[in-house]
Protein backbone atom coordinates (compact mmCIF):
# COMPACT_ATOMS: atom_id res chain seq x y z
CA UNK A 1 0.00 0.00 0.00
CA UNK A 2 1.45 3.34 -1.20
CA UNK A 3 2.25 5.67 1.89
CA UNK A 4 0.38 8.41 0.12
CA UNK A 5 -3.06 7.11 0.50
CA UNK A 6 -2.67 6.63 4.11
CA UNK A 7 -1.84 10.82 4.84
CA UNK A 8 -4.10 12.46 6.34
CA UNK A 9 -4.69 15.06 3.36
CA UNK A 10 -4.94 11.78 0.88
CA UNK A 11 -7.74 10.95 3.39
CA UNK A 12 -9.15 14.18 3.50
CA UNK A 13 -9.39 14.46 -0.25
CA UNK A 14 -10.86 11.11 -0.74
CA UNK A 15 -14.02 12.79 1.54
CA UNK A 16 -14.22 15.84 0.11
CA UNK A 17 -14.27 13.81 -3.70
CA UNK A 18 -17.28 12.41 -2.94
CA UNK A 19 -18.86 15.51 -1.28
CA UNK A 20 -18.21 17.65 -4.19
CA UNK A 21 -19.72 15.10 -7.19
CA UNK A 22 -23.07 16.32 -6.32
CA UNK A 23 -21.59 19.89 -6.65
CA UNK A 24 -21.99 21.98 -9.83
CA UNK A 25 -19.73 24.54 -10.52
CA UNK A 26 -22.06 26.75 -12.05
CA UNK A 27 -23.59 27.02 -8.20
CA UNK A 28 -20.29 27.65 -7.38
CA UNK A 29 -19.86 30.77 -9.13
CA UNK A 30 -23.39 31.62 -8.50
CA UNK A 31 -22.54 31.43 -4.45
CA UNK A 32 -19.63 33.25 -4.31
CA UNK A 33 -18.45 36.04 -6.86
CA UNK A 34 -15.01 35.98 -5.68
CA UNK A 35 -13.88 32.81 -7.22
CA UNK A 36 -11.74 34.41 -9.92
CA UNK A 37 -9.84 36.51 -7.25
CA UNK A 38 -9.64 33.16 -5.20
CA UNK A 39 -8.45 30.75 -7.38
CA UNK A 40 -6.05 32.49 -9.86
CA UNK A 41 -2.70 33.20 -9.50
CA UNK A 42 0.05 35.21 -11.49
CA UNK A 43 3.55 35.37 -12.34
CA UNK A 44 5.42 37.76 -14.69
CA UNK A 45 3.93 37.45 -18.13
CA UNK A 46 1.36 34.33 -17.02
CA UNK A 47 -1.65 34.91 -15.28
CA UNK A 48 -3.33 31.32 -14.51
CA UNK A 49 -7.01 30.90 -13.43
CA UNK A 50 -8.45 27.87 -11.65
CA UNK A 51 -11.33 28.86 -10.64
CA UNK A 52 -13.39 26.53 -13.09
CA UNK A 53 -11.94 23.67 -11.52
CA UNK A 54 -14.18 21.99 -9.09
CA UNK A 55 -13.21 23.20 -5.70
CA UNK A 56 -13.72 24.57 -2.93
CA UNK A 57 -11.45 26.56 -0.33
CA UNK A 58 -11.74 23.71 1.56
CA UNK A 59 -10.47 21.29 -1.23
CA UNK A 60 -7.63 23.71 -1.89
CA UNK A 61 -6.67 23.71 1.61
CA UNK A 62 -6.01 20.17 1.61
CA UNK A 63 -4.49 20.14 -1.72
CA UNK A 64 -1.92 22.14 0.01
CA UNK A 65 -1.73 19.94 3.13
CA UNK A 66 -1.46 16.85 0.66
CA UNK A 67 2.04 19.29 -0.90
CA UNK A 68 2.89 19.58 2.25
CA UNK A 69 2.87 15.97 3.53
CA UNK A 70 4.49 14.73 0.36
CA UNK A 71 7.56 17.37 1.43
CA UNK A 72 7.13 19.23 -2.39
CA UNK A 73 9.82 21.39 -1.02
CA UNK A 74 12.63 19.38 0.32
CA UNK A 75 12.17 17.59 -2.85
CA UNK A 76 12.00 20.51 -5.18
CA UNK A 77 15.45 21.46 -2.88
CA UNK A 78 17.16 18.26 -3.56
CA UNK A 79 16.50 18.23 -7.44
CA UNK A 80 18.11 21.93 -7.57
CA UNK A 81 20.86 20.94 -5.27
CA UNK A 82 21.82 18.16 -7.77
CA UNK A 83 20.87 15.18 -5.37
CA UNK A 84 20.52 12.02 -7.79
CA UNK A 85 16.75 11.63 -7.43
CA UNK A 86 16.11 9.59 -10.49
CA UNK A 87 16.98 6.88 -8.32
CA UNK A 88 16.37 4.02 -10.45
CA UNK A 89 19.32 5.59 -12.75
CA UNK A 90 21.10 6.77 -9.94
CA UNK A 91 21.34 10.52 -11.69
CA UNK A 92 20.44 13.68 -10.89
CA UNK A 93 18.08 15.89 -12.53
CA UNK A 94 19.15 18.97 -13.31
CA UNK A 95 17.45 20.29 -16.51
CA UNK A 96 17.10 23.54 -14.06
CA UNK A 97 20.78 23.86 -14.33
CA UNK A 98 20.69 24.34 -17.80
CA UNK A 99 19.21 28.08 -17.55
CA UNK A 100 20.91 28.77 -14.13
CA UNK A 101 21.17 32.37 -15.45
CA UNK A 102 22.41 33.23 -11.89
CA UNK A 103 25.73 31.05 -12.74
CA UNK A 104 25.66 29.81 -8.94
CA UNK A 105 27.62 26.62 -8.43
CA UNK A 106 25.73 23.08 -8.77
CA UNK A 107 27.73 20.35 -7.67
CA UNK A 108 27.43 16.51 -9.44
CA UNK A 109 29.97 14.52 -7.80
CA UNK A 110 32.01 17.46 -6.86
CA UNK A 111 32.08 18.36 -10.39
CA UNK A 112 30.62 22.07 -10.88
CA UNK A 113 28.26 21.33 -14.17
CA UNK A 114 27.09 25.06 -14.26
CA UNK A 115 30.83 25.81 -15.62
CA UNK A 116 30.21 22.98 -17.90
CA UNK A 117 26.75 24.14 -19.29
CA UNK A 118 28.53 27.76 -19.65
CA UNK A 119 30.76 26.28 -21.42
CA UNK A 120 29.04 24.22 -23.91
CA UNK A 121 26.40 27.74 -24.42
CA UNK A 122 29.47 29.41 -25.46
CA UNK A 123 30.40 26.87 -28.38
CA UNK A 124 26.90 26.78 -29.09
CA UNK A 125 26.98 30.44 -29.34
CA UNK A 126 30.15 30.55 -31.07
CA UNK A 127 29.29 27.94 -33.67
CA UNK A 128 25.17 29.07 -34.64
CA UNK A 129 26.79 32.62 -35.16
CA UNK A 130 29.44 31.04 -37.38
CA UNK A 131 26.41 29.28 -39.59
CA UNK A 132 24.29 31.75 -39.51
CA UNK A 133 26.87 34.37 -40.60
CA UNK A 134 28.13 32.67 -43.90
CA UNK A 135 31.31 31.74 -41.98
CA UNK A 136 30.59 28.18 -41.81
CA UNK A 137 31.56 26.95 -45.27
CA UNK A 138 30.63 23.71 -46.57
CA UNK A 139 33.52 21.20 -48.59
CA UNK A 140 32.50 23.42 -51.91
CA UNK A 141 33.57 26.88 -50.10
CA UNK A 142 29.12 27.74 -50.06
CA UNK A 143 27.59 28.96 -46.77
CA UNK A 144 24.68 26.92 -45.16
CA UNK A 145 21.48 27.38 -46.33
CA UNK A 146 19.74 24.40 -44.86
CA UNK A 147 19.57 22.55 -41.74
CA UNK A 148 18.20 18.57 -41.48
CA UNK A 149 17.66 17.92 -37.64
CA UNK A 150 17.79 14.31 -37.03
CA UNK A 151 16.23 13.06 -33.67
CA UNK A 152 13.70 11.58 -32.06
CA UNK A 153 11.32 11.65 -28.67
CA UNK A 154 13.20 14.38 -26.39
CA UNK A 155 15.94 14.77 -29.00
CA UNK A 156 13.34 16.49 -31.70
CA UNK A 157 9.92 17.70 -30.19
CA UNK A 158 11.47 20.35 -27.77
CA UNK A 159 13.59 21.52 -30.37
CA UNK A 160 10.90 21.68 -32.83
CA UNK A 161 7.82 22.70 -30.90
CA UNK A 162 9.86 26.10 -30.40
CA UNK A 163 11.03 25.98 -33.76
CA UNK A 164 7.07 26.11 -34.56
CA UNK A 165 6.03 28.51 -31.74
CA UNK A 166 8.76 31.16 -32.72
CA UNK A 167 9.13 30.86 -36.79
CA UNK A 168 6.88 34.09 -36.94
CA UNK A 169 10.81 36.14 -35.50
CA UNK A 170 12.72 33.92 -37.57
CA UNK A 171 14.72 35.97 -40.27
CA UNK A 172 14.90 33.24 -42.50
CA UNK A 173 18.51 32.98 -42.26
CA UNK A 174 18.41 29.16 -42.81
CA UNK A 175 15.69 27.00 -43.83
CA UNK A 176 15.07 24.12 -40.99
CA UNK A 177 13.54 20.43 -41.44
CA UNK A 178 13.10 17.76 -38.60
CA UNK A 179 13.16 14.32 -39.10
CA UNK A 180 11.82 12.00 -36.54
CA UNK A 181 10.43 8.91 -38.07
CA UNK A 182 12.32 6.06 -39.34
CA UNK A 183 10.14 5.90 -42.04
CA UNK A 184 12.12 6.84 -44.84
CA UNK A 185 9.22 9.16 -46.67
CA UNK A 186 9.82 11.58 -43.72
CA UNK A 187 13.53 12.19 -44.66
CA UNK A 188 12.84 11.80 -48.18
CA UNK A 189 10.69 14.51 -48.20
CA UNK A 190 13.08 16.86 -46.06
CA UNK A 191 15.67 15.85 -48.83
CA UNK A 192 14.00 17.02 -51.54
CA UNK A 193 15.02 20.10 -53.06
CA UNK A 194 18.16 20.45 -50.83
CA UNK A 195 21.72 20.90 -52.27
CA UNK A 196 24.51 18.58 -50.45
CA UNK A 197 26.81 21.57 -50.57
CA UNK A 198 24.52 24.11 -48.63
CA UNK A 199 23.11 21.29 -46.34
CA UNK A 200 24.04 20.87 -42.32
CA UNK A 201 22.90 18.03 -40.74
CA UNK A 202 22.46 18.27 -36.90
CA UNK A 203 22.20 14.49 -35.59
CA UNK A 204 20.51 15.00 -31.87
CA UNK A 205 20.71 11.82 -30.06
CA UNK A 206 21.75 11.51 -26.03
CA UNK A 207 22.53 7.88 -26.05
CA UNK A 208 23.60 8.13 -30.10
CA UNK A 209 22.20 4.58 -30.39
CA UNK A 210 18.67 4.83 -30.78
CA UNK A 211 17.96 2.93 -34.07
CA UNK A 212 15.32 5.28 -35.70
CA UNK A 213 17.61 8.47 -35.86
CA UNK A 214 21.19 6.48 -36.29
CA UNK A 215 19.46 5.05 -39.65
CA UNK A 216 18.22 8.28 -40.73
CA UNK A 217 21.34 9.94 -39.87
CA UNK A 218 23.22 6.89 -42.01
CA UNK A 219 20.90 7.53 -44.98
CA UNK A 220 21.09 11.40 -44.62
CA UNK A 221 25.34 10.24 -45.02
CA UNK A 222 25.03 8.05 -48.02
CA UNK A 223 22.69 10.97 -49.73
CA UNK A 224 25.79 13.54 -48.76
CA UNK A 225 28.71 11.03 -50.32
CA UNK A 226 26.17 10.36 -53.54
CA UNK A 227 27.64 14.19 -54.05
CA UNK A 228 30.53 14.79 -51.97
CA UNK A 229 31.98 11.78 -52.66
CA UNK A 230 34.87 12.21 -50.22
CA UNK A 231 33.98 11.31 -46.65
CA UNK A 232 36.53 14.18 -45.23
CA UNK A 233 33.69 16.39 -46.62
CA UNK A 234 31.19 15.11 -43.58
CA UNK A 235 32.94 17.21 -41.13
CA UNK A 236 31.83 20.12 -42.78
CA UNK A 237 28.55 19.31 -42.96
CA UNK A 238 27.25 16.78 -39.92
CA UNK A 239 27.35 17.77 -36.32
CA UNK A 240 25.80 15.55 -33.41
CA UNK A 241 24.43 16.11 -30.33
CA UNK A 242 25.02 13.55 -27.53
CA UNK A 243 26.62 12.48 -24.19
CA UNK A 244 28.13 9.36 -26.53
CA UNK A 245 31.51 10.06 -27.70
CA UNK A 246 32.49 6.83 -28.51
CA UNK A 247 29.72 6.59 -30.56
CA UNK A 248 29.78 9.84 -32.53
CA UNK A 249 33.43 9.09 -33.21
CA UNK A 250 32.40 5.45 -34.31
CA UNK A 251 29.98 7.02 -36.35
CA UNK A 252 32.36 9.47 -38.63
CA UNK A 253 32.20 12.66 -36.55
CA UNK A 254 35.07 14.80 -35.41
CA UNK A 255 35.12 15.60 -31.67
CA UNK A 256 34.83 19.36 -32.21
CA UNK A 257 31.78 18.80 -33.58
CA UNK A 258 29.70 17.22 -31.22
CA UNK A 259 28.06 19.31 -28.88
CA UNK A 260 27.55 17.37 -25.37
CA UNK A 261 25.15 17.13 -22.89
CA UNK A 262 25.10 14.93 -19.71
CA UNK A 263 23.72 12.14 -17.67
CA UNK A 264 21.89 14.28 -15.69
CA UNK A 265 19.73 15.81 -18.40
CA UNK A 266 16.45 13.96 -18.92
CA UNK A 267 15.67 13.46 -22.77
CA UNK A 268 12.52 14.74 -22.34
CA UNK A 269 13.52 18.24 -20.72
CA UNK A 270 17.05 18.35 -22.48
CA UNK A 271 16.01 21.30 -25.03
CA UNK A 272 17.53 23.62 -22.90
CA UNK A 273 21.00 21.82 -23.91
CA UNK A 274 22.70 21.81 -26.91
CA UNK A 275 19.87 19.92 -28.15
CA UNK A 276 18.00 23.29 -28.90
CA UNK A 277 21.22 24.06 -31.68
CA UNK A 278 18.23 23.93 -34.11
CA UNK A 279 17.02 26.72 -32.54
CA UNK A 280 19.53 28.82 -31.85
CA UNK A 281 20.38 27.92 -35.62
CA UNK A 282 16.87 28.91 -36.64
CA UNK A 283 15.99 31.93 -34.49
CA UNK A 284 19.87 33.32 -33.34
CA UNK A 285 21.40 32.45 -30.13
CA UNK A 286 20.05 35.59 -28.38
CA UNK A 287 16.81 34.55 -28.95
CA UNK A 288 17.92 31.02 -28.05
CA UNK A 289 18.99 32.66 -24.39
CA UNK A 290 15.91 34.19 -24.27
CA UNK A 291 13.81 30.96 -24.16
CA UNK A 292 16.82 29.88 -21.26
CA UNK A 293 15.90 33.20 -19.30
CA UNK A 294 11.80 32.51 -19.50
CA UNK A 295 12.17 29.03 -18.05
CA UNK A 296 14.43 31.14 -14.95
CA UNK A 297 11.95 32.82 -14.03
CA UNK A 298 9.43 29.95 -13.79
CA UNK A 299 12.43 28.06 -11.89
CA UNK A 300 12.30 31.39 -9.70
CA UNK A 301 9.01 31.80 -8.95
CA UNK A 302 8.81 27.61 -8.33
CA UNK A 303 11.50 27.98 -5.77
CA UNK A 304 10.59 31.21 -4.04
CA UNK A 305 6.16 31.18 -3.80
CA UNK A 306 4.41 29.91 -1.10
CA UNK A 307 2.50 26.87 -2.36
CA UNK A 308 -0.90 28.77 -2.30
CA UNK A 309 0.31 30.81 -5.00
CA UNK A 310 2.95 28.33 -6.56
CA UNK A 311 1.57 27.80 -10.23
CA UNK A 312 3.26 24.73 -11.55
CA UNK A 313 2.24 22.83 -7.57
CA UNK A 314 -1.33 23.90 -8.36
CA UNK A 315 -1.12 22.73 -11.72
CA UNK A 316 0.11 18.87 -10.48
CA UNK A 317 -2.08 19.09 -7.48
CA UNK A 318 -5.43 20.61 -9.65
CA UNK A 319 -4.05 17.30 -11.64
CA UNK A 320 -4.17 14.81 -9.27
CA UNK A 321 -7.06 16.26 -7.68
CA UNK A 322 -8.91 15.47 -11.07
CA UNK A 323 -7.19 12.23 -11.81
CA UNK A 324 -6.48 10.32 -8.30
CA UNK A 325 -9.90 11.63 -6.61
CA UNK A 326 -12.39 12.30 -9.10
CA UNK A 327 -11.68 9.34 -11.75
CA UNK A 328 -10.93 11.91 -14.65
CA UNK A 329 -8.63 9.79 -16.71
CA UNK A 330 -7.68 12.16 -19.63
CA UNK A 331 -6.68 15.57 -19.76
CA UNK A 332 -6.87 18.09 -23.01
CA UNK A 333 -4.21 20.92 -23.94
CA UNK A 334 -6.35 23.61 -25.80
CA UNK A 335 -3.88 26.13 -26.89
CA UNK A 336 -5.90 29.31 -28.60
CA UNK A 337 -2.42 30.26 -30.54
CA UNK A 338 -1.38 28.71 -33.86
CA UNK A 339 2.37 28.99 -32.61
CA UNK A 340 1.61 26.54 -29.74
CA UNK A 341 0.51 23.66 -32.39
CA UNK A 342 2.84 21.50 -31.18
CA UNK A 343 3.00 22.10 -27.40
CA UNK A 344 -0.14 18.80 -27.10
CA UNK A 345 2.67 16.81 -28.75
CA UNK A 346 5.68 18.00 -26.54
CA UNK A 347 3.38 17.78 -23.54
CA UNK A 348 2.50 14.23 -24.27
CA UNK A 349 6.03 13.09 -23.81
CA UNK A 350 6.48 15.13 -21.04
CA UNK A 351 3.55 13.82 -18.76
CA UNK A 352 3.13 10.58 -20.12
CA UNK A 353 6.88 9.37 -20.31
CA UNK A 354 7.48 10.69 -17.26
CA UNK A 355 4.41 9.66 -14.98
CA UNK A 356 3.07 7.25 -16.89
CA UNK A 357 4.07 4.15 -13.99
CA UNK A 358 2.18 2.60 -11.82
CA UNK A 359 4.41 1.60 -8.71
CA UNK A 360 5.32 4.06 -6.03
CA UNK A 361 8.65 5.25 -4.87
CA UNK A 362 9.34 1.50 -2.81
CA UNK A 363 8.43 -0.62 -6.00
CA UNK A 364 4.96 -1.12 -4.49
CA UNK A 365 1.78 -0.82 -7.29
CA UNK A 366 0.00 2.46 -6.33
CA UNK A 367 -3.86 1.74 -5.19
CA UNK A 368 -4.72 5.17 -7.34
CA UNK A 369 -4.63 6.58 -11.17
CA UNK A 370 -1.62 8.10 -11.62
CA UNK A 371 -1.77 10.26 -14.71
CA UNK A 372 -4.49 10.89 -17.36
CA UNK A 373 -4.41 10.73 -20.92
CA UNK A 374 -2.66 13.55 -22.30
CA UNK A 375 -4.10 15.03 -25.66
CA UNK A 376 -5.41 17.74 -27.71
CA UNK A 377 -4.38 20.62 -30.98
CA UNK A 378 -5.47 24.35 -31.46
CA UNK A 379 -8.85 24.97 -30.01
CA UNK A 380 -10.03 26.29 -32.95
CA UNK A 381 -9.60 23.47 -34.82
CA UNK A 382 -10.38 21.08 -31.83
CA UNK A 383 -13.60 23.07 -31.59
CA UNK A 384 -14.96 20.99 -34.86
CA UNK A 385 -13.68 18.11 -34.47
CA UNK A 386 -13.66 17.05 -30.91
CA UNK A 387 -15.51 19.52 -28.75
CA UNK A 388 -18.57 17.84 -28.89
CA UNK A 389 -17.28 15.02 -27.14
CA UNK A 390 -15.88 17.46 -24.21
CA UNK A 391 -19.44 19.41 -23.88
CA UNK A 392 -22.04 16.11 -24.01
CA UNK A 393 -20.04 13.20 -23.86
CA UNK A 394 -20.57 10.70 -21.07
CA UNK A 395 -17.12 10.99 -20.15
CA UNK A 396 -15.33 14.30 -18.28
CA UNK A 397 -12.03 15.63 -19.23
CA UNK A 398 -10.42 18.17 -17.74
CA UNK A 399 -8.79 20.56 -19.95
CA UNK A 400 -6.09 23.42 -19.88
CA UNK A 401 -6.81 26.45 -22.09
CA UNK A 402 -3.98 28.52 -23.34
CA UNK A 403 -4.08 31.74 -24.86
CA UNK A 404 -2.36 34.95 -25.12
CA UNK A 405 -2.88 38.70 -24.81
CA UNK A 406 -1.01 39.51 -27.92
CA UNK A 407 -1.24 37.89 -31.61
CA UNK A 408 2.35 37.23 -32.98
CA UNK A 409 0.88 38.65 -36.41
CA UNK A 410 -1.98 41.18 -36.10
CA UNK A 411 -4.63 40.44 -38.68
CA UNK A 412 -7.51 42.72 -38.29
CA UNK A 413 -9.96 41.58 -36.31
CA UNK A 414 -8.93 37.73 -36.29
CA UNK A 415 -7.26 37.76 -32.19
CA UNK A 416 -10.13 38.93 -31.09
CA UNK A 417 -12.32 36.42 -32.37
CA UNK A 418 -10.00 33.94 -31.43
CA UNK A 419 -10.12 35.21 -27.96
CA UNK A 420 -13.94 34.87 -28.15
CA UNK A 421 -13.64 31.23 -28.67
CA UNK A 422 -11.10 31.33 -25.39
CA UNK A 423 -13.63 32.58 -23.46
CA UNK A 424 -16.87 31.05 -24.26
CA UNK A 425 -15.46 27.59 -24.05
CA UNK A 426 -14.72 27.49 -20.67
CA UNK A 427 -17.85 29.13 -19.84
CA UNK A 428 -19.94 26.76 -21.69
CA UNK A 429 -18.45 23.44 -20.21
CA UNK A 430 -18.31 25.31 -16.26
CA UNK A 431 -21.86 26.44 -16.40
CA UNK A 432 -23.85 23.87 -19.54
CA UNK A 433 -27.68 24.91 -20.89
CA UNK A 434 -29.91 23.50 -18.88
CA UNK A 435 -34.11 22.51 -19.90
CA UNK A 436 -35.00 25.98 -18.78
CA UNK A 437 -32.25 28.07 -21.29
CA UNK A 438 -33.37 25.29 -24.23
CA UNK A 439 -36.84 25.90 -23.52
CA UNK A 440 -36.64 29.54 -23.40
CA UNK A 441 -34.58 29.40 -26.57
CA UNK A 442 -36.35 26.61 -28.52
CA UNK A 443 -39.92 29.13 -28.02
CA UNK A 444 -38.38 31.82 -28.65
CA UNK A 445 -37.23 30.50 -32.64
CA UNK A 446 -41.52 29.87 -32.61
CA UNK A 447 -40.91 25.62 -31.53
CA UNK A 448 -44.25 23.82 -30.74
CA UNK A 449 -44.38 22.30 -27.14
CA UNK A 450 -44.29 19.02 -29.29
CA UNK A 451 -40.95 19.86 -31.11
CA UNK A 452 -39.47 21.32 -27.87
CA UNK A 453 -40.11 17.83 -26.09
CA UNK A 454 -38.67 16.06 -28.71
CA UNK A 455 -35.25 18.15 -28.89
CA UNK A 456 -34.89 19.16 -25.24
CA UNK A 457 -32.79 16.56 -24.71
CA UNK A 458 -30.12 16.69 -26.95
CA UNK A 459 -29.79 20.41 -26.68
CA UNK A 460 -29.13 20.57 -22.84
CA UNK A 461 -25.38 20.48 -21.58
CA UNK A 462 -24.48 19.90 -17.78
CA UNK A 463 -21.84 21.56 -18.05
CA UNK A 464 -19.55 21.44 -14.90
CA UNK A 465 -16.62 20.62 -16.99
CA UNK A 466 -13.26 21.82 -15.16
CA UNK A 467 -10.93 23.75 -17.61
CA UNK A 468 -7.78 26.00 -16.64
CA UNK A 469 -7.08 29.23 -18.07
CA UNK A 470 -3.67 30.71 -18.91
CA UNK A 471 -3.21 34.25 -20.07
CA UNK A 472 0.21 34.95 -21.75
CA UNK A 473 1.28 38.24 -22.25
CA UNK A 474 2.68 36.55 -25.88
CA UNK A 475 3.85 33.91 -27.48
CA UNK A 476 7.81 35.13 -27.52
CA UNK A 477 10.97 33.35 -26.51
CA UNK A 478 10.21 34.23 -22.87
CA UNK A 479 6.88 33.41 -23.24
CA UNK A 480 7.23 30.23 -24.89
CA UNK A 481 10.22 29.58 -21.91
CA UNK A 482 8.22 30.16 -19.49
CA UNK A 483 5.08 28.05 -20.62
CA UNK A 484 7.41 25.28 -20.94
CA UNK A 485 9.13 25.13 -17.97
CA UNK A 486 5.77 25.49 -15.66
CA UNK A 487 4.41 22.34 -17.12
CA UNK A 488 7.89 20.81 -16.60
CA UNK A 489 8.20 21.58 -12.84
CA UNK A 490 4.17 20.61 -12.88
CA UNK A 491 5.22 17.17 -14.02
CA UNK A 492 7.78 17.22 -11.28
CA UNK A 493 5.79 17.80 -8.39
CA UNK A 494 2.94 15.37 -9.71
CA UNK A 495 5.22 12.74 -9.87
CA UNK A 496 6.42 13.52 -5.62
CA UNK A 497 2.35 14.32 -5.04
CA UNK A 498 2.11 10.57 -6.54
CA UNK A 499 5.17 9.05 -5.37
CA UNK A 500 6.26 8.15 -8.82
CA UNK A 501 9.81 8.14 -9.86
CA UNK A 502 9.58 10.80 -12.71
CA UNK A 503 12.30 10.84 -14.66
CA UNK A 504 13.10 7.07 -16.44
CA UNK A 505 11.26 5.24 -19.20
CA UNK A 506 11.54 1.72 -18.54
CA UNK A 507 8.16 1.36 -20.44
CA UNK A 508 10.22 2.43 -23.70
CA UNK A 509 13.15 0.56 -23.64
CA UNK A 510 10.81 -2.25 -23.64
CA UNK A 511 9.64 -1.94 -27.14
CA UNK A 512 13.51 -0.73 -28.08
CA UNK A 513 14.67 -4.15 -27.29
CA UNK A 514 11.75 -5.86 -28.93
CA UNK A 515 11.58 -4.05 -32.09
CA UNK A 516 15.73 -4.93 -32.65
CA UNK A 517 15.42 -8.60 -32.39
CA UNK A 518 12.86 -8.54 -34.74
CA UNK A 519 14.49 -5.97 -37.07
CA UNK A 520 17.14 -8.90 -37.43
CA UNK A 521 14.28 -11.51 -38.29
CA UNK A 522 13.07 -9.71 -41.61
CA UNK A 523 17.26 -9.57 -42.28
CA UNK A 524 16.13 -12.88 -44.69
CA UNK A 525 13.13 -14.45 -45.84
CA UNK A 526 13.04 -17.61 -43.27
CA UNK A 527 10.03 -18.22 -41.56
CA UNK A 528 9.96 -17.06 -38.08
CA UNK A 529 8.22 -18.91 -34.94
CA UNK A 530 9.69 -17.23 -32.06
CA UNK A 531 6.91 -15.41 -31.36
CA UNK A 532 3.24 -15.81 -30.62
CA UNK A 533 0.93 -17.43 -32.83
CA UNK A 534 -0.51 -13.28 -34.00
CA UNK A 535 2.91 -11.76 -34.21
CA UNK A 536 4.86 -15.05 -36.62
CA UNK A 537 1.41 -15.02 -38.68
CA UNK A 538 1.56 -11.19 -38.76
CA UNK A 539 5.61 -11.42 -40.03
CA UNK A 540 4.80 -14.00 -42.20
CA UNK A 541 1.98 -11.99 -43.83
CA UNK A 542 4.46 -9.33 -44.22
CA UNK A 543 7.62 -11.18 -45.05
CA UNK A 544 6.07 -13.18 -47.91
CA UNK A 545 4.33 -9.97 -49.45
CA UNK A 546 6.94 -7.50 -49.29
O1 LIG B 1 11.28 7.75 -26.35
C1 LIG B 1 12.23 7.16 -25.52
C2 LIG B 1 13.47 7.95 -25.46
O2 LIG B 1 14.37 7.25 -24.68
C3 LIG B 1 13.23 9.34 -24.93
O3 LIG B 1 13.24 9.41 -23.57
C4 LIG B 1 14.28 10.11 -25.62
O4 LIG B 1 13.97 11.46 -25.60
C5 LIG B 1 14.26 9.50 -26.98
O5 LIG B 1 14.03 8.14 -26.75
C6 LIG B 1 15.49 9.70 -27.82
O6 LIG B 1 16.64 9.16 -27.24
P1 LIG B 1 18.07 9.60 -27.74
O7 LIG B 1 18.21 11.05 -27.54
O8 LIG B 1 19.05 8.81 -26.93
O9 LIG B 1 18.15 9.24 -29.20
Amino acid sequence: MSSRAELTSWKALSKSAEAVKSVHLKTLFEQDGTRFEKFSSQMPGVLFDYSKQLITSEVKSQLIQLAEESKIDAWRDRMFRGDKINFTEDRAVLHVALRNRKSSPILVDGVNVTEQVNQELSKLKQFSEQVRSGAWLGYTGKAVKDVVAIGVGGSNLGPQMITEALKSYADKTLNMHYVSNVDGVQLAHALEGLDPETTLFVISSKTFTTSETMTNARSSVEWFLASAKDRSAIAKHFVAVSTNLDKTRAFGIADENVFTMWDWVGGRFSLWSAIGLPIALYLGFDAFSEVLEGAFEVDEHFKNTEYENNIPLLMALLSVWNTSFLGHKAQAILPYDQALHMLPAYLQQGEMESNGKSVSFDGNTVPYTTVPLIWGMTGINGQHAFYQYLHQGNTIVPADFIASIEPQVKVGNHHDILMSNFFAQTEAMMAGVDAKAVTADLTAKGKSEKEIEALIAHKIHQGNRPTSSFILDKVDAKGVGRLVALYEHKIFCQGILLEICSFDQWGVELGKGLASNIEKELSDDHSVNSHDSSTSGLIAYYKSRR
